[in-house]
Parts: C-alpha cells; sequence; structure tokens
C-alpha cells in the first residue's frame, strides 16, 4: 500500500497547476451514456476515479479512450451500443458516483440496474431522492439481490415523462441524475431546489451542447423540456475548485508565496473570503490566486460548511488543518454530511488541541505541530493530513495514500515542483486498497 513521507518546514514558492474538476468529469462522462454519437471531454484529470468510471462504461459496452502523452487529459466516449446496460457491484462498490449512470441508463434503455452503492467512510449516503425523482418521472423501481432495478412506462418501453420535482434536500449528484434523465424524457420537467455547484453548471453545459434543452442550471430552479434524441460534443470540463482550494490552504499553512493557476476564481469565493478573514494576502486574478503569508500572525475564523455558494464540505478538513495555526479557538461546523471528522485523531495525534461535539469540532491554536505516523480515512482527509504534514516539525508517515489517488491528480508530483519535500513509498496507484473505502 502507497504511503507518503512528508518533511515539513519549507514555504511552498512558484505556481502550482490545477487539473479538471473530477467532480464535473464524473456526471460528464456519465453524459455520454444518452447519446449513440461521440462525447469527447477535455482537461480530464488523471485520477482514479476517472479510471474507475471509464472501467463501468466498458463494462456496459462504450468504447472510451482515455488519451495518452499531449492528448493526456482528453477521453473519447462513445456508446453506439451499451450490450449490457448494468452497473456491477465490483465496479459500483470502489465509487460512490457510480450512482450517476442510473440516469442516463434509464432514459437512454428504458432499463437501468444498478448495484445500490455500499456504505461509505463520510457517513450514509443514500440515493432515495434521486429514485424518488424518477418514480416522480414514471420510472417503477425495485430492489433485487443488491441491485436497484429501475424501468421506465410500459415495462421500459415508454420515455420517462417529465415531472415537477422539488428536492426535499439539496444533493449534487442527485440533481445531476435526475437532469440528465430529464433531457430525454417526454415533455417538460421543473426541478426546484437544485443544486447551484459549477459542476451541475458544467454538466448542464455538456448537455446544452449535446442538444438538451435547459434553462436555470447554476440556480435553484431548473427547467428542462425533453428531446427525443441527443448528440455527440466536445466539452472541457471546468477546473478543480477543491484542488485549488487545497493549494490556496497549502500556500498560507506553509507561509509561502504560491501562484495557484489554472483555477477558476469565481468557483472559490466562499474560501478566498474565510482566507482572508485569517489574515492570509490574497490576490486574485481571471484564471489564478496567488497566496502569501502576510508574514503576521494568522488569525481563527469559523466555518460552517452548506451547499454551494456557501463554504464546501468538501474543503473542510483542509481549512482544519490551517485553523490549527491560526491563532485562537476555530468552531468547524459540518452540515453536509455525518462522520466527516475522520481526520481529527489524527491531527490531533500530529499535536493539534481538536475536540468534536456533535456536528462541530473546536480546534484551539496554534498548536506546534509534530511529525507522526497517520492513517488516510477518505480523500478530503488524505490532504488534510498533508497539509499539516507540510508543518510538522520532522517526517510524517501518511499510510493509505490511495484514498488521495481517488481525487488528487499527482498531488506529491505538484506538491514537490514549488518546494514541498513529499514522496511516496510502494506501490504506485497499489494493488492492495480496500473496495469499501470510500468517499467523496
Ligand atoms: C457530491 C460530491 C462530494 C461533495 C458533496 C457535497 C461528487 C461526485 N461528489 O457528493 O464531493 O462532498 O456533493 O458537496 O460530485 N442525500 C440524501 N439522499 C440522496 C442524496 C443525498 O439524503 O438521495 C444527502 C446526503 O446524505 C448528504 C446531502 O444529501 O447529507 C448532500 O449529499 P449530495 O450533495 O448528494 O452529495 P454527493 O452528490 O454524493
Amino acid at each position: 500500500m502507497d504511503k507518503f513521507v512528508v518533511r515539513g518546514g519549507n514555504p511552498l514558492l512558484g505556481t502550482i497547476k490545477v487539473s479538471g474538476a473530477k467532480n464535473s468529469a464524473l456526471p460528464c462522462m456519465a453524459a455520454a451514456i444518452l447519446t449513440e454519437g461521440e462525447v469527447i471531454l477535455e482537461n480530464i484529470p488523471q485520477v482514479r476515479d476517472i479510471e474507475t468510471e471509464r472501467k463501468l462504461l466498458v463494462s456496459m459496452g462504450a468504447e472510451v479512450e482515455l488519451g495518452y502523452g499531449r492528448a493526456q487529459h482528453r477521453t473519447s466516449i462513445k456508446c453506439a451500443v451499451l450490450s449490457d446496460p448494468v452497473a456491477k457491484y465490483e465496479i459500483v462498490k470502489t465509487m460512490r458516483a457510480s450512482s450517476l449512470v442510473l440516469g442516463p441508463l434509464i432514459a437512454r434503455t428504458g432499463i437501468a440496474r444498478v448495484a445500490m452503492p455500499g456504505g461509505c467512510a463520510i457517513g450514509g449516503r443514500p440515493i432515495d431522492l434521486h429514485i424518488k425523482g424518477l418514480e416522480a418521472m414514471g420510472a417503477t423501481v425495485t430492489y433485487d439481490h443488491g441491485y436497484l432495478e429501475a424501468r421506465t412506462p410500459n415495462n421500459g418501453s415508454a420515455p420517462l415523462k417529465g415531472a415537477h420535482i422539488v428536492f426535499d434536500k439539496i444533493t449534487v449528484t442527485g440533481t445531476e441524475d435526475l437532469l440528465m434523465a430529464a433531457t430525454l424524457a417526454e415533455g417538460e420537467t421543473l426541478f426546484e431546489n437544485c443544486a447551484r455547484e459549477p459542476e451541475v453548471t458544467d454538466l448542464a453545459a455538456l448537455l446544452i451542447a449535446m442538444g438538451a434543452k435547459i434553462e436555470g442550471a447554476g440556480t435553484s430552479t431548473i427547467r428542462v423540456q425533453g428531446v427525443s434524441s441527443l448528440h455527440g460534443a466536445r466539452h472541457k470540463i471546468n477546473p478543480d475548485r477543491i484542488e485549488a482550494g487545497t493549494f490556496l490552504v497549502a500556500g498560507a499553512i506553509t507561509g509561502g508565496d504560491l501562484n495557484v493557476d489554472c483555477c477558476d476564481p469565481s468557483h472559490l469565493g466562499a474560501l478566498i473570503a474565510k482566507l482572508e478573514q485569517c489574515g492570509v494576502k490574497l490576490t486574485v486574478g481571471s484564471d489564478n490566486v496567488r497566496v502569501r503569508s502576510g508574514g503576521g500572525i494568522l488569525k481563527a475564523s469559523d466555518i460552517s460548511t452548506e451547499e454551494y455558494p456557501g463554504f464546501p464540505t468538501d474543503m473542510q478538513a483542509q481549512y482544519m488543518a490551517l485553523a490549527t495555526q491560526t491563532e485562537g479557538t476555530t468552531l468547524v461546523t459540518e452540515n453536509i454530511f455525518e462522520n466527516r471528522f475522520m481526520h481529527v485523531n489524527e491531527l490531533n495525534r500530529m499535536g493539534a488541541n481538536i475536540t468534536v461535539n456533535g456536528r462541530t469540532a473546536t480546534v484551539r491554536g496554534k498548536s506546534d505541530l509534530q511529525s507522526a505516523a497517520v492513517m488516510c480515512s477518505d480523500l478530503r482527509a488524505s490532504a488534510s493530513l498533508v497539509l499539516a504534514a507540510l508543518v510538522a516539525d520532522g517526517e510524517t508517515i501518511l499510510d493509505r495514500v490511495y484514498h488521495l489517488d481517488r481525487g488528487y491528480e499527482h498531488f506529491e508530483d505538484k506538491l514537490r515542483g514549488v518546494g514541498a519535500q513529499i514522496r511516496r513509498m510502494g506501490d504506485v496507484f497499489g494493488k492492495n486498497r480496500r473496495a469499501t473505502d470510500i468517499a467523496s
């Protein structure tokens, strides 16, 4: 199993480039199911979840090419024939976002069989809202031996019907899944209380390029006029706002001077505002943010995770690492997921002073962090531990970094390029991952 060895103490200096957003790329790849035409996606990150989705699509009969060399961030997907429209457990169990194929599969073929996703490291993550939405569109959903089977009306022979769907709770992949289903439904679908995340907008841009009729993506109300078929398209994936945010915290925590390049600062509003409240110096450009240590003491500032445009839950763990280095007490409230504080014990093992009471963690800073052997528990928790290790005294060994490989492209190479002392030990993209270790 791969490990990272990180020696703390170096300020990060120079320019670091942000890759394409994994959480945009995943639904965009699933959208290719909706058409027989070729969908070409650019700025695809080379991360494990993308490889998993490729396997999933291939297992259903799709032709998927992931580019190499100069074209390494491009993928071409052709679902001319879906010979086996089933999302099998062996693949679904390793990635929760596999539920994103449910909507496009039923819309395209009339019948979708998708293995129920397993448990998850960051709390129970149900897909009841995906199912409720499909039922409102006329689908019949049954469960059989761990598989969910959804059929359109007339036993899978008629299309889904447009509906008025009000999400009980804001869900990102739920909005994406049903948005894809609605593109090929008969008539109009009106969605309310939708997720407004940039990843939803990115997916909608691709769907519109494929011929879908969608209005309002990026707001809480989305209106879709169903069409009878969609065609191929070419689309460039948005920069990854969570990777960009992680690098901003890396620059701030190490007291460096880091230019986070190829990002979209307009997607980083809540984090930028919070870092400024802490006293971090930021210069925001059109596609970059420069983060500098002001030389002074960083101040504590509370966060409370919310749906976009609020403070992202996917930045909570990384921000907590920074909070250990600010003067004063920071309250970190996690409102989106239960059980998303698994990094706390590991940070405490490195010398942090954090207590958890329900959904709120209290971080008392500033702590002198020390190196330790620590364990990564999910994707973003892993990033948080690397950030802490960058300022810890001595050499920290992080175990189970395969979590990090799910969503960060060449993380250690990028950090080393700006002066971090970080190296990987063990089998690169190793073989010993536990299938149940899944997260965001
Ligand atoms: C997506 C992101 C993940 C991010 C999360 C919140 C992807 C691949 N993953 O996850 O990185 O942390 O958004 O920004 O894009 N819920 C239900 N029923 C459902 C669906 C969700 O109760 O059917 C609940 C969840 O348990 C959670 C909340 O809704 O409490 C939000 O979850 P959701 O937005 O669906 O997260 P994901 O889309 O899985």
